[in-house]
Protein backbone atom coordinates (compact mmCIF):
# COMPACT_ATOMS: atom_id res chain seq x y z
CA UNK A 1 0.00 0.00 0.00
CA UNK A 2 1.10 4.00 -0.39
CA UNK A 3 0.00 6.72 1.30
CA UNK A 4 0.77 10.31 0.28
CA UNK A 5 0.30 13.03 2.50
CA UNK A 6 1.78 16.69 3.27
CA UNK A 7 3.02 16.03 6.87
CA UNK A 8 3.61 12.53 9.16
CA UNK A 9 4.41 13.00 12.42
CA UNK A 10 5.76 9.64 14.49
CA UNK A 11 4.02 9.85 17.76
CA UNK A 12 0.38 10.38 18.74
CA UNK A 13 1.45 11.65 22.18
CA UNK A 14 0.96 15.46 23.61
CA UNK A 15 3.14 17.44 21.18
CA UNK A 16 1.97 14.97 17.98
CA UNK A 17 -1.41 15.54 18.40
CA UNK A 18 -1.39 19.53 19.90
CA UNK A 19 0.52 19.70 16.42
CA UNK A 20 -1.12 17.99 14.30
CA UNK A 21 -4.86 19.80 14.04
CA UNK A 22 -2.80 22.90 14.68
CA UNK A 23 -0.90 22.31 11.04
CA UNK A 24 -4.37 21.00 9.99
CA UNK A 25 -6.14 23.86 11.45
CA UNK A 26 -3.83 25.70 9.03
CA UNK A 27 -5.03 23.54 5.53
CA UNK A 28 -2.17 20.76 5.64
CA UNK A 29 -3.33 17.43 5.14
CA UNK A 30 -1.77 15.43 8.07
CA UNK A 31 -0.96 11.88 9.15
CA UNK A 32 -0.03 10.68 12.97
CA UNK A 33 1.59 7.07 12.81
CA UNK A 34 2.31 5.59 16.35
CA UNK A 35 3.36 2.19 17.57
CA UNK A 36 1.54 1.78 20.41
CA UNK A 37 -2.49 0.87 20.38
CA UNK A 38 -3.33 3.75 21.96
CA UNK A 39 -2.82 7.32 21.77
CA UNK A 40 -1.56 9.98 24.28
CA UNK A 41 -0.78 7.43 26.97
CA UNK A 42 1.04 9.59 28.75
CA UNK A 43 -1.33 12.37 28.61
CA UNK A 44 -3.80 9.55 30.36
CA UNK A 45 -1.21 8.85 33.78
CA UNK A 46 -0.56 12.65 34.06
CA UNK A 47 -1.01 14.10 37.24
CA UNK A 48 -1.77 11.70 39.09
CA UNK A 49 -4.84 10.84 36.56
CA UNK A 50 -5.96 14.74 36.87
CA UNK A 51 -3.22 16.15 33.80
CA UNK A 52 -1.11 18.89 35.40
CA UNK A 53 -1.75 20.36 31.61
CA UNK A 54 -0.09 23.82 31.88
CA UNK A 55 1.44 26.32 34.44
CA UNK A 56 0.26 29.88 35.09
CA UNK A 57 3.35 30.96 34.53
CA UNK A 58 5.58 29.44 32.21
CA UNK A 59 9.08 31.13 31.91
CA UNK A 60 12.25 30.04 30.18
CA UNK A 61 13.72 29.26 33.59
CA UNK A 62 11.39 26.73 34.08
CA UNK A 63 13.26 24.52 31.72
CA UNK A 64 16.91 22.68 31.06
CA UNK A 65 18.77 22.13 28.28
CA UNK A 66 22.18 22.93 27.04
CA UNK A 67 20.93 25.90 25.26
CA UNK A 68 18.94 27.76 27.64
CA UNK A 69 17.84 30.14 24.86
CA UNK A 70 16.31 27.64 22.63
CA UNK A 71 12.83 27.58 24.52
CA UNK A 72 12.11 31.46 24.44
CA UNK A 73 10.83 31.78 20.91
CA UNK A 74 8.25 29.18 21.29
CA UNK A 75 6.81 29.56 24.59
CA UNK A 76 6.84 33.55 23.51
CA UNK A 77 4.30 32.25 20.54
CA UNK A 78 1.94 29.83 22.56
CA UNK A 79 1.92 30.16 25.93
CA UNK A 80 -0.39 29.08 28.83
CA UNK A 81 -3.36 31.53 28.50
CA UNK A 82 -3.77 30.29 24.59
CA UNK A 83 -3.47 26.31 26.31
CA UNK A 84 -6.35 28.27 28.86
CA UNK A 85 -8.35 29.62 26.34
CA UNK A 86 -8.94 26.13 24.09
CA UNK A 87 -9.29 24.11 27.44
CA UNK A 88 -11.94 26.95 28.50
CA UNK A 89 -13.57 26.49 24.81
CA UNK A 90 -13.75 22.81 25.31
CA UNK A 91 -15.96 23.30 28.72
CA UNK A 92 -12.95 21.47 30.59
CA UNK A 93 -13.50 22.01 34.34
CA UNK A 94 -10.06 22.71 36.16
CA UNK A 95 -8.64 23.79 39.47
CA UNK A 96 -5.50 25.72 40.24
CA UNK A 97 -3.06 23.78 43.00
CA UNK A 98 -0.10 25.80 44.49
CA UNK A 99 2.57 27.22 42.81
CA UNK A 100 -0.11 27.90 39.45
CA UNK A 101 -0.25 24.25 38.46
CA UNK A 102 -3.61 23.80 36.62
CA UNK A 103 -5.28 20.17 37.04
CA UNK A 104 -8.59 18.66 35.17
CA UNK A 105 -11.48 18.51 38.15
CA UNK A 106 -12.12 14.96 36.64
CA UNK A 107 -10.15 13.23 34.67
CA UNK A 108 -6.68 13.55 32.51
CA UNK A 109 -8.79 12.04 29.79
CA UNK A 110 -10.62 14.87 29.11
CA UNK A 111 -7.35 16.72 27.93
CA UNK A 112 -6.90 13.65 25.67
CA UNK A 113 -10.23 13.96 24.41
CA UNK A 114 -9.76 17.61 23.49
CA UNK A 115 -6.67 16.56 21.43
CA UNK A 116 -8.35 13.81 19.81
CA UNK A 117 -11.58 16.07 19.04
CA UNK A 118 -9.41 18.84 17.74
CA UNK A 119 -7.60 15.81 15.35
CA UNK A 120 -11.27 14.58 14.10
CA UNK A 121 -12.57 17.80 13.57
CA UNK A 122 -9.80 19.24 11.06
CA UNK A 123 -9.83 15.70 9.74
CA UNK A 124 -6.36 14.32 10.95
CA UNK A 125 -5.33 10.79 10.28
CA UNK A 126 -4.39 8.95 13.36
CA UNK A 127 -2.53 5.25 12.63
CA UNK A 128 -2.08 3.21 15.61
CA UNK A 129 -0.10 -0.30 15.64
CA UNK A 130 2.03 1.36 12.73
CA UNK A 131 5.88 0.32 13.51
CA UNK A 132 8.55 2.56 11.12
CA UNK A 133 10.38 -0.15 9.86
CA UNK A 134 12.91 2.86 7.93
CA UNK A 135 12.65 6.42 6.80
CA UNK A 136 14.58 7.39 3.30
CA UNK A 137 14.95 10.99 2.09
CA UNK A 138 13.25 11.62 -1.63
CA UNK A 139 14.89 13.22 -4.24
CA UNK A 140 12.05 16.05 -3.99
CA UNK A 141 13.17 16.51 -0.57
CA UNK A 142 10.45 14.78 1.00
CA UNK A 143 10.68 11.42 3.06
CA UNK A 144 9.09 7.63 2.42
CA UNK A 145 8.31 5.92 5.57
CA UNK A 146 8.63 1.72 5.18
CA UNK A 147 5.96 0.51 7.59
CA UNK A 148 4.29 -2.61 8.88
CA UNK A 149 1.14 -2.74 11.17
CA UNK A 150 1.77 -4.66 14.27
CA UNK A 151 -1.47 -6.35 14.26
CA UNK A 152 -2.40 -8.01 10.55
CA UNK A 153 1.34 -7.45 9.36
CA UNK A 154 0.49 -5.00 6.42
CA UNK A 155 3.31 -3.56 5.04
CA UNK A 156 3.16 0.39 3.85
CA UNK A 157 5.32 3.00 2.26
CA UNK A 158 4.15 6.89 3.49
CA UNK A 159 5.37 9.57 1.41
CA UNK A 160 5.63 13.13 2.81
CA UNK A 161 6.93 16.37 2.12
CA UNK A 162 7.63 17.19 5.86
CA UNK A 163 8.40 14.58 8.75
CA UNK A 164 7.91 15.66 12.23
CA UNK A 165 9.59 13.69 15.00
CA UNK A 166 7.53 13.39 18.28
CA UNK A 167 8.24 10.35 20.09
CA UNK A 168 8.93 11.99 23.17
CA UNK A 169 11.39 10.40 25.79
CA UNK A 170 12.47 6.78 27.50
CA UNK A 171 10.20 7.44 30.67
CA UNK A 172 7.96 4.49 31.52
CA UNK A 173 8.60 2.02 28.19
CA UNK A 174 5.71 0.21 28.84
CA UNK A 175 3.65 3.58 27.85
CA UNK A 176 5.00 3.42 24.77
CA UNK A 177 8.37 5.16 25.24
CA UNK A 178 11.42 4.24 23.15
CA UNK A 179 14.43 5.54 21.87
CA UNK A 180 13.50 5.66 17.93
CA UNK A 181 13.54 9.58 17.58
CA UNK A 182 16.88 9.74 18.42
CA UNK A 183 17.60 7.02 16.16
CA UNK A 184 15.88 9.00 13.60
CA UNK A 185 18.03 12.16 14.47
CA UNK A 186 21.35 10.60 14.47
CA UNK A 187 20.49 9.08 10.66
CA UNK A 188 20.18 12.92 9.51
CA UNK A 189 23.39 13.85 11.30
CA UNK A 190 22.03 15.35 15.02
CA UNK A 191 23.93 15.08 17.82
CA UNK A 192 22.03 13.31 20.77
CA UNK A 193 22.59 15.02 24.52
CA UNK A 194 23.16 12.03 26.70
CA UNK A 195 20.02 10.76 28.59
CA UNK A 196 18.64 10.09 32.16
CA UNK A 197 15.86 10.10 33.82
CA UNK A 198 14.67 12.79 35.69
CA UNK A 199 11.79 13.61 37.82
CA UNK A 200 12.35 10.77 39.28
CA UNK A 201 12.70 9.53 43.03
CA UNK A 202 16.63 8.68 44.62
CA UNK A 203 17.48 5.33 45.58
CA UNK A 204 20.40 5.54 48.70
CA UNK A 205 22.46 2.03 49.50
CA UNK A 206 24.05 1.48 53.12
CA UNK A 207 22.57 2.88 56.65
CA UNK A 208 21.33 6.07 55.00
CA UNK A 209 18.90 3.78 52.89
CA UNK A 210 18.13 2.02 56.48
CA UNK A 211 16.70 5.40 57.91
CA UNK A 212 15.03 6.30 55.03
CA UNK A 213 12.86 3.20 54.64
CA UNK A 214 11.93 2.82 58.38
CA UNK A 215 10.07 6.56 57.70
CA UNK A 216 7.98 5.57 54.44
CA UNK A 217 5.07 6.76 54.79
CA UNK A 218 6.12 10.59 55.76
CA UNK A 219 6.07 13.84 54.22
CA UNK A 220 7.52 17.31 55.50
CA UNK A 221 8.08 20.60 53.86
CA UNK A 222 12.09 20.80 53.31
CA UNK A 223 14.74 22.77 51.03
CA UNK A 224 16.49 20.58 48.57
CA UNK A 225 19.24 21.61 46.97
CA UNK A 226 22.76 21.16 45.45
CA UNK A 227 25.41 23.68 44.17
CA UNK A 228 22.88 24.78 40.79
CA UNK A 229 19.10 25.08 42.89
CA UNK A 230 17.65 24.93 45.61
CA UNK A 231 13.55 24.33 46.24
CA UNK A 232 11.56 24.31 49.20
CA UNK A 233 8.78 21.64 48.63
CA UNK A 234 7.29 18.47 50.55
CA UNK A 235 9.55 15.38 50.99
CA UNK A 236 8.72 12.06 50.99
CA UNK A 237 9.88 9.03 52.40
CA UNK A 238 9.33 6.02 50.41
CA UNK A 239 10.43 2.39 51.17
CA UNK A 240 12.69 3.03 47.78
CA UNK A 241 14.09 6.36 49.02
CA UNK A 242 13.58 10.00 48.72
CA UNK A 243 10.68 10.92 46.46
CA UNK A 244 8.02 13.97 46.57
CA UNK A 245 8.04 17.11 44.75
CA UNK A 246 11.49 18.66 46.40
CA UNK A 247 13.24 15.18 45.26
CA UNK A 248 11.70 15.25 41.89
CA UNK A 249 12.52 18.73 41.39
CA UNK A 250 16.05 18.75 42.44
CA UNK A 251 16.46 15.19 40.09
CA UNK A 252 16.64 17.28 37.16
CA UNK A 253 19.52 19.41 38.12
CA UNK A 254 21.71 15.83 39.49
CA UNK A 255 24.12 13.82 38.46
CA UNK A 256 25.29 10.20 39.05
CA UNK A 257 27.90 10.58 42.07
CA UNK A 258 26.57 14.12 43.21
CA UNK A 259 25.64 15.04 46.58
CA UNK A 260 22.56 16.55 47.67
CA UNK A 261 21.60 18.75 51.01
CA UNK A 262 18.29 18.58 52.65
CA UNK A 263 17.46 21.53 55.31
CA UNK A 264 15.05 19.14 57.53
CA UNK A 265 13.43 22.03 59.48
CA UNK A 266 13.61 25.13 56.83
CA UNK A 267 11.86 26.99 59.21
CA UNK A 268 14.07 26.85 62.20
CA UNK A 269 17.52 27.76 63.04
CA UNK A 270 18.62 24.72 64.75
CA UNK A 271 21.64 25.95 66.49
CA UNK A 272 20.20 28.58 67.93
CA UNK A 273 17.38 26.94 68.93
CA UNK A 274 19.53 24.34 70.94
CA UNK A 275 21.82 27.21 72.17
CA UNK A 276 18.61 28.76 73.62
CA UNK A 277 17.27 25.60 75.02
CA UNK A 278 20.86 24.63 76.61
CA UNK A 279 20.30 28.20 79.07
CA UNK A 280 16.57 27.71 79.84
CA UNK A 281 16.49 23.87 79.88
CA UNK A 282 19.82 22.54 80.90
CA UNK A 283 18.47 19.47 81.46
CA UNK A 284 16.90 18.05 78.38
CA UNK A 285 17.66 15.95 75.45
CA UNK A 286 18.50 16.90 71.98
CA UNK A 287 15.72 14.92 71.45
CA UNK A 288 13.35 16.68 73.32
CA UNK A 289 14.30 20.19 72.82
CA UNK A 290 13.46 19.49 68.93
CA UNK A 291 9.98 17.53 69.94
CA UNK A 292 8.17 20.33 67.93
CA UNK A 293 10.39 20.68 64.96
CA UNK A 294 10.50 17.13 63.50
CA UNK A 295 8.11 14.28 63.68
CA UNK A 296 9.54 11.72 66.55
CA UNK A 297 9.82 8.82 64.79
CA UNK A 298 12.02 10.95 62.42
CA UNK A 299 13.85 12.55 65.45
CA UNK A 300 14.98 9.19 66.76
CA UNK A 301 15.83 7.81 63.58
CA UNK A 302 18.23 10.31 63.60
CA UNK A 303 19.72 10.83 66.80
CA UNK A 304 20.62 7.31 66.62
CA UNK A 305 21.98 7.51 62.93
CA UNK A 306 23.81 10.96 63.06
CA UNK A 307 24.40 11.90 67.34
CA UNK A 308 24.07 8.48 68.97
CA UNK A 309 27.24 9.12 71.34
CA UNK A 310 25.36 12.34 73.07
CA UNK A 311 21.83 11.17 72.21
CA UNK A 312 21.06 10.48 76.30
CA UNK A 313 23.50 14.05 77.06
CA UNK A 314 22.06 16.62 79.05
CA UNK A 315 22.48 19.49 76.73
CA UNK A 316 24.21 21.58 79.63
CA UNK A 317 26.92 18.72 78.99
CA UNK A 318 27.25 19.24 75.12
CA UNK A 319 29.90 21.61 73.86
CA UNK A 320 28.41 24.66 71.89
CA UNK A 321 30.45 23.63 69.00
CA UNK A 322 28.51 19.98 69.16
CA UNK A 323 25.18 21.71 69.19
CA UNK A 324 25.99 23.78 65.97
CA UNK A 325 27.69 20.68 64.04
CA UNK A 326 24.30 18.31 65.58
CA UNK A 327 22.21 21.32 64.08
CA UNK A 328 24.05 21.81 60.69
CA UNK A 329 23.25 17.89 60.06
CA UNK A 330 19.93 18.66 60.36
CA UNK A 331 19.28 22.25 58.42
CA UNK A 332 22.13 20.86 55.82
CA UNK A 333 22.20 16.81 56.32
CA UNK A 334 23.99 16.22 53.32
CA UNK A 335 23.62 12.79 51.17
CA UNK A 336 24.59 10.96 48.41
CA UNK A 337 21.88 9.14 46.56
CA UNK A 338 23.35 5.98 45.00
CA UNK A 339 21.05 6.77 41.74
CA UNK A 340 17.25 7.09 41.09
CA UNK A 341 14.45 4.58 40.17
CA UNK A 342 14.93 5.12 36.57
CA UNK A 343 13.24 5.65 33.28
CA UNK A 344 10.54 3.26 35.20
CA UNK A 345 8.75 5.82 37.06
CA UNK A 346 10.71 8.94 36.02
CA UNK A 347 8.38 11.62 34.53
CA UNK A 348 10.28 12.77 31.75
CA UNK A 349 14.01 12.29 30.45
CA UNK A 350 16.39 14.78 30.51
CA UNK A 351 18.80 15.29 27.40
CA UNK A 352 17.68 14.68 23.65
CA UNK A 353 17.95 15.67 20.42
CA UNK A 354 20.79 18.43 20.65
CA UNK A 355 19.11 21.89 20.05
CA UNK A 356 21.91 23.38 18.68
CA UNK A 357 21.16 22.10 15.46
CA UNK A 358 17.58 22.64 15.58
CA UNK A 359 15.77 25.90 14.82
CA UNK A 360 14.21 27.67 17.68
CA UNK A 361 11.80 29.66 15.74
CA UNK A 362 10.36 26.50 13.85
CA UNK A 363 11.42 23.07 14.93
CA UNK A 364 13.14 22.91 12.13
CA UNK A 365 16.81 20.73 11.28
CA UNK A 366 19.46 22.56 10.42
CA UNK A 367 20.83 19.71 8.56
CA UNK A 368 17.91 18.35 6.89
CA UNK A 369 15.33 20.91 5.63
CA UNK A 370 11.50 19.54 6.20
CA UNK A 371 12.71 16.98 8.94
CA UNK A 372 11.41 18.93 12.63
CA UNK A 373 11.57 18.06 16.01
CA UNK A 374 9.15 18.68 19.17
CA UNK A 375 8.57 18.05 22.69
CA UNK A 376 10.08 15.94 25.11
CA UNK A 377 12.45 13.85 22.11
CA UNK A 378 14.67 17.78 22.47
CA UNK A 379 17.12 18.69 24.70
CA UNK A 380 14.26 20.61 26.61
CA UNK A 381 13.34 19.15 30.39
CA UNK A 382 10.62 21.05 32.12
CA UNK A 383 10.09 21.69 35.75
CA UNK A 384 7.60 19.73 37.91
CA UNK A 385 4.14 21.62 37.71
CA UNK A 386 2.80 21.14 33.94
CA UNK A 387 6.06 22.32 32.54
CA UNK A 388 6.55 19.58 30.56
CA UNK A 389 3.03 20.25 28.43
CA UNK A 390 3.81 23.24 28.05
CA UNK A 391 6.81 22.42 26.25
CA UNK A 392 4.83 19.91 23.77
CA UNK A 393 1.86 22.65 23.39
CA UNK A 394 4.28 25.00 22.38
CA UNK A 395 6.71 23.48 20.54
CA UNK A 396 4.27 21.81 18.26
CA UNK A 397 2.13 24.72 17.98
CA UNK A 398 5.77 26.41 16.58
CA UNK A 399 6.42 23.74 14.11
CA UNK A 400 2.39 24.06 12.66
CA UNK A 401 2.79 26.97 12.22
CA UNK A 402 6.29 27.09 10.26
CA UNK A 403 5.35 24.36 7.72
P1 LIG B 1 4.80 11.60 24.53
O1 LIG B 1 5.52 10.65 25.38
O2 LIG B 1 3.58 12.25 25.05
O3 LIG B 1 4.40 10.91 23.15
C1 LIG B 1 5.32 10.17 22.40
C2 LIG B 1 4.54 9.25 21.48
O4 LIG B 1 5.46 8.67 20.56
C3 LIG B 1 3.86 8.11 22.23
O5 LIG B 1 2.51 8.03 21.85
C4 LIG B 1 4.66 6.88 21.79
O6 LIG B 1 3.86 5.71 21.71
C5 LIG B 1 5.14 7.31 20.41
N1 LIG B 1 6.33 6.60 19.99
C6 LIG B 1 7.46 6.37 20.68
N2 LIG B 1 8.31 5.63 19.97
C7 LIG B 1 7.71 5.38 18.76
C8 LIG B 1 8.09 4.64 17.63
N3 LIG B 1 9.22 3.98 17.56
N4 LIG B 1 7.21 4.57 16.59
C9 LIG B 1 6.00 5.21 16.66
N5 LIG B 1 5.59 5.91 17.73
C10 LIG B 1 6.44 5.99 18.77
N6 LIG B 1 4.00 16.67 32.32
C11 LIG B 1 3.29 17.74 32.71
O7 LIG B 1 3.51 18.83 32.22
N7 LIG B 1 2.30 17.59 33.65
C12 LIG B 1 2.00 16.38 34.22
O8 LIG B 1 1.05 16.27 35.02
C13 LIG B 1 2.81 15.26 33.86
N8 LIG B 1 2.61 14.06 34.45
C14 LIG B 1 3.33 12.97 34.04
C15 LIG B 1 3.10 11.73 34.64
C16 LIG B 1 3.82 10.61 34.20
C17 LIG B 1 3.59 9.29 34.88
C18 LIG B 1 4.73 10.74 33.13
C19 LIG B 1 5.48 9.54 32.62
C20 LIG B 1 4.95 11.97 32.55
C21 LIG B 1 4.27 13.10 32.99
N9 LIG B 1 4.49 14.35 32.43
C22 LIG B 1 3.77 15.43 32.86
C23 LIG B 1 5.44 14.52 31.30
C24 LIG B 1 4.66 14.57 29.98
O9 LIG B 1 3.77 13.47 29.93
C25 LIG B 1 5.62 14.48 28.79
O10 LIG B 1 6.64 15.43 28.93
C26 LIG B 1 4.88 14.74 27.49
O11 LIG B 1 3.90 13.73 27.30
C27 LIG B 1 5.84 14.74 26.31
O12 LIG B 1 5.11 14.85 25.15
P2 LIG B 1 5.71 14.24 23.79
O13 LIG B 1 4.67 14.44 22.76
O14 LIG B 1 7.05 14.74 23.54
O15 LIG B 1 5.88 12.69 24.10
Amino acid sequence: MNHTVDTIIIGAGASGLFCAFNLASFGKSVLVLDHANKAGKKILMSGGGRCNFINRQVEPRHFISQNPHFVKSALSKYGSDDFIDLVNRHGIAYHEREHGQLFCDDSAKDILDMLLKQCQDFGVGIHLHTVIDSIRATDDNGFALQTTHKKDGTATTYHCQHLVVATGGLSIPTLGASGFGYQVASQFGHSIVPTEAALVPFTFTDATGDLIKSQAGLSLDVTASNDKISFTLPLLFTHRGLSGPAMLQLSNYWHLGESITINLAPQTDIAALLLTAKKSHPKQLIRTALAGVLPKKLLTALENHLWQAHKETELANLKDDTLRQIATLLNAWTLKPSGTEGYRVAEVTRGGVDTRDVSGKTMESRLKPNLYFIGEVLDVTGWLGGYNFAWAWASGYACAESI
